[in-house]
């Protein structure tokens, strides 16, 4: 084992070294070379916890390579990070807080903050239960049929996520989700939905995003037009850390749920920020949510690295970018339930890890995020699969699919898996018979496979944490602050001045914004 250091910069040390070395020494070998040297490669290289499973063989790698990619987890002290994680300490130091959404999914001994936590999961699924058999009803004394989350980012990825992953389109509430501040959005979601049935939640840890109060704003004018100022009491609801600005707002207290500020918000959708997925799906199955991520928090916190499923995604990924220079991952779900997939891991992934410092504040040595894209199959295969077969630049692909479809078409699912497999084999292998340039799939495509048994709330909860716990062992690698977004910040303050100037009351100093402002001006005369 590799002696552990203190060093921010995780590039001098010997286990990246030794990475270096040992990339020179397996370049050659493509993945055919690599299934024919060991014929037990497909099992050796997977891992299954509780019906999710993770299959690294088509990684442009060997069990060697993780070996030495565990040494350079071991060298950046990464279990270390994670023990300080689960014992609450501050390991957001920009921020000073704690960062602790794996308490929020913890039911043994509930104590200090995970007995506060669980407290407020009780009311909020309460309530949930509540609005969806009919006993809290609106103004009119009519149930809820429809749902509109207003939230944006963390407050609208996971729970959007989760409930169109879960949710049985044939249960009422229906959940409608509205994010951007494009009119567009809430326009369309309010339009054929009656006031009397809706029930708005407003989704934000700060009660302050300009995007989020905008449409909060908007919704409440359409909900007072139809029922007058008093409504807004029984058919708005605040899920926020500032109780007082949801106060403010005119949302009664018994009407807010309340979270710790130590739950980040790409990592909120286990806080009371999952209330519109509690809703669609019930407490029972939310509840059962947590305790799929809390069994991965568990895997998580306690296997061994070379086995510690967050782990070797996250050495995977680092091997990718930085050691076979493959800076984007496709991330393909071949299940139309995961669709918001891709999406919210761009928010989980880039916001976390898109950062350029390391804790200390000096230049981080390496891109600690990849960029991703993706969309589901077969949909992609009709897109943009043809770059990933045949474009010069490589980019690693990763497949996730569910043994067990959620419709009763028969024959689909059959064909959706057979797709998936094809494409990841079409990746690795490429053409048999490469005798025209056009027609030539080079293959030696890296790819991972991610099956799930069913796509129950258990296992959507763990697939979410494990991606959770990958960005944190990936941050920790680099020493960098995963949990902090301070890169948002600039476009949010820059965004007044430009509003001001829009509107004509000042003038921008900035000469591309001036013209682009003068363009708009003449053209909404
Ligand atoms: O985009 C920045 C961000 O702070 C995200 O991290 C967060 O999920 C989102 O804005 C929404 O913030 P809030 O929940 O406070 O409205």
């Amino acid at each position: 084992m590799t002696a552990k250091t203190a060093m921010s910069d995780i590039t001098k040390s010997n286990a990246w070294t030794r990475l270096e070395a040992h990339r020179e020494e397996i370049a050659s070998a493509t993945l055919s070379d690599m299934f024919i040297a060991d014929d037990e490669r497909a099992s050796r290289l997977s891992w299954e916890l509780d019906g999710l499973n993770v299959d690294l063989s088509r990684q442009r790698l060997t069990t060697d390579t993780l070996d030495l990619l565990m040494d350079l987890a071991r060298a950046a002290d990464v279990e270390a990070r994670r023990d300080a994680m689960f014992a609450g300490q501050p390991i957001n130091p920009t921020e000073d807080r704690a960062v602790l959404h794996v308490a929020l999914r913890d039911e043994t001994g509930l104590t200090g903050v995970g007995a506060e936590a669980k407290i407020q999961r009780q009311t909020m699924i309460d309530f949930a239960d509540a609005i969806r058999a009919g006993a809290e009803t609106g103004a009119t004394g009519q149930a809820f049929c429809d749902v509109v989350n207003i939230g944006i980012g963390g407050s609208h990825q996971g729970p959007m996520v989760a409930t169109t992953a879960l949710a049985n389109s044939v249960n009422t509430p229906r959940v409608h989700y509205v994010a951007n501040v494009d009119g567009t959005d809430l326009s369309t979601a309010l339009r054929g939905l009656d006031p009397a049935t809706t029930l708005i939640l407003v989704a934000s840890k700060t009660f302050t995003t300009a995007e989020t109060m905008t449409n909060a704003n908007s919704a409440r004018a359409w909900l007072t037009s139809a029922l007058g100022d008093d409504a807004v009491a029984q058919h708005f609801c605040a899920l926020s850390t500032n109780e007082a600005a949801a106060g403010e707002f005119g949302i009664p207290a018994a009407r807010v749920f309340p979270f710790a500020d130590w739950v980040g918000g790409r990592f909120s959708l286990w806080s009371s920020i999952g209330l519109s997925t509690a809703l669609a799906v019930g407490g029972a199955a939310f509840e059962q949510l947590l305790s799929g991520a809390h069994a991965m928090d568990r895997h998580f916190s306690s296997s061994p690295l070379g086995e510690n499923l967050p782990v070797l995604l996250a050495v995977t990924d680092l091997w990718n970018r930085i050691f076979l220079d493959l800076p984007v991952r496709a991330v393909l779900p071949y299940d139309e339930r995961l669709r918001h997939l891709p999406a919210h891991l761009q928010q989980l992934e880039m916001e976390s890890n898109g950062k350029g410092v390391t804790l200390s504040g000096e230049p981080v040595s390496g891109p600690p995020a990849s960029v991703i894209f993706g969309a589901t199959g077969t949909n992609g295969q009709h897109s943009f699969h043809q770059l990933l077969h045949q474009g010069p630049a490589l980019v690693a692909a990763e497949f996730i699919a569910v043994a067990m479809p959620g419709h009763d078409l028969a024959g689909h699912h059959d064909i959706l898996l057979a797709n998936m497999l094809a494409q990841a084999q079409a990746l690795a292998n490429g053409t048999a018979d490469p005798e025209t340039p056009h027609h030539h799939c080079p293959g030696n495509r890296p790819s991972t496979v991610i099956l799930l048994k069913t796509l129950d709330p258990y296992r959507l909860g763990m697939l979410l944490a494990l991606y959770e716990h990958k960005v944190m062992a990936e941050g920790a690698i680099w020493n960098i602050n995963s949990f902090d977004q301070f890169g948002v910040q600039l476009g949010k303050a820059l965004s007044g001045p430009v509003l001001s100037a829009l509107k004509g009351d000042s003038t921008p100093n900035d000469p591309a914004t001036a013209a682009a402002l003068a363009k708009l001006r003449a053209w909404r005369s």
